[in-house]
């Protein structure tokens, strides 16, 4: 495995994120169900599908997505989770790549309750084709609907035939939800974003001392190549940070937390692993904080892959030799347990700096 480290500091980060793209919603429709009666709509959750088959001669390679829902959403593309989001004047941008043949964008929406209210779904897709040319989808009613959210919905080989075609509430502009979406939330790498982890050992904020092995494996979407990615972490009192198995870095000063840039070689799979110490001889304040971005060599566009430690992340109450490499099998491993988010005591709002050591802290693999 090449990796290829690159000294930074904080607000490099920042030069990584591309330029929103110029995705609009002005040609899209707002789509809900049949339901819809009086500009209201039950509350509870549907599924709605778009198929994308690109026209002879031309191989999608991105699609820019613009999309939000009334009230709450998660996105899938070919049947992998792009992101979800809430709130009907907030556009979320998505970038991801497309299979050269059928594509699903699916989208499980819920319009929260108690009671009907007004409840859509609006979106615009930009295909970009390998030859740079481009094609628009907007919400309209090519887009199908179920009134259930069935199991493997987002499937590409979920069998939609029986859905139907989702009905237009009006141009995107209308009443009751405005142009508002046109605010973009383009996400941005920020540790203010992450969970404080550890393992199930905190009682009352405190853990016993000791060395701990934390593990998170992002999957990228099928066609997919990270190329980059940029690791902003710290830890109560110190860690060790490796990526599928190579030691990126160490600190060992919680204030601080320590930023990363690390070129990504292809792989199926990239295990971000954390040799994590809580020093000291009586059980007191333990916890690991990061925040990562991965580059995708295909969506030089609005939204990278961004993901913090919270839940997803699995924990150990040992460091098991060879924890750190990509091939470990954590299955049993339980969730990390969340302590609380950025900002709260005993650590409040630490600051962010450069790189770390190089060498791993002591007992951490090499
Ligand atoms: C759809 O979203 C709702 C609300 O987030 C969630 O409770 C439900 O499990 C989701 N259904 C599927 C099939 O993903
Ligand atoms: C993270 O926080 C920043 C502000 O600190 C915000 O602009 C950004 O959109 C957030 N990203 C996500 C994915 O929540
Ligand atoms: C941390 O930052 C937030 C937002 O900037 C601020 O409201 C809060 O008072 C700060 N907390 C401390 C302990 O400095």
């Amino acid at each position: 495995m090449v990796y290829k480290f690159f000294l930074t500091i904080a607000f490099a980060a920042l030069a990584l994120i591309p330029p929103i793209s110029a995705l609009d919603l002005q040609s899209s429709t707002w789509i809900w169900t049949n339901e819809v009666s009086g500009g209201e709509a039950p509350a509870g959750n549907r599924a709605f599908r778009k198929d994308f088959v690109a026209p002879l001669g031309k191989t999608p390679v991105q699609a820019d997505i613009l999309l939000t829902v009334d009230n709450i959403f998660t996105f899938y593309v070919n049947g992998i989770e792009a992101g979800s989001g809430r709130g009907y004047n907030i556009g979320h941008l998505f970038c991801v790549a497309m299979s050269p043949c059928l594509n699903v964008f699916a989208v499980n929406a819920t319009n929260e309750g108690p009671g009907s209210s007004p409840a859509g779904l609006v979106a615009a897709i930009q295909i970009t084709y390998s030859d740079g040319t481009t094609t628009n989808i907007v919400t309209d009613t090519t887009w199908l609907y179920s009134t259930t959210v069935p199991s493997g919905f987002e499937q590409l080989s979920f069998d939609d035939s029986s859905w139907k075609p989702a009905i237009g509430e009006g141009a995107f502009g209308i009443s009751p939800w405005g142009p508002t979406a046109q605010v973009i939330d383009a996400p941005t790498l920020s540790i203010a974003n992450a969970s404080w982890i550890w393992t199930n050992e905190v009682v009352g904020g405190n853990a016993p001392s000791g060395n701990r092995a934390f593990r998170r494996t992002y999957t990228p979407p099928p066609g997919q190549t990270p190329t980059s990615a940029t690791i902003i972490i710290s830890a109560d009192d110190a860690y060790s940070l490796y990526v599928n198995g190579v030691l990126v870095g160490s600190g060992n000063s919680w204030g601080t937390a320590q930023t990363y840039s690390i070129g990504l070689a292809p792989a199926a799979n990239y295990v971000f692993a954390v040799f994590a110490q809580n020093q000291g001889t009586t059980p007191n304040p333990a916890g690991l904080i990061a925040a990562i971005q991965i580059n995708i060599a295909q969506c030089d566009c609005a939204a990278p892959v961004l993901f913090v430690t919270d839940g997803e992340w699995t924990s150990n109450t040992g460091t098991p030799a060879g924890f750190q490499l990509p091939g470990f099998d954590d299955s049993t491993w339980p969730a990390a347990t969340i302590e609380g988010p950025f900002g709260i005591s005993p650590w409040g709002n630490i600051s962010v700096g450069g790189p770390g050591a190089a060498n791993p802290i002591p007992g951490a693999p090499n």
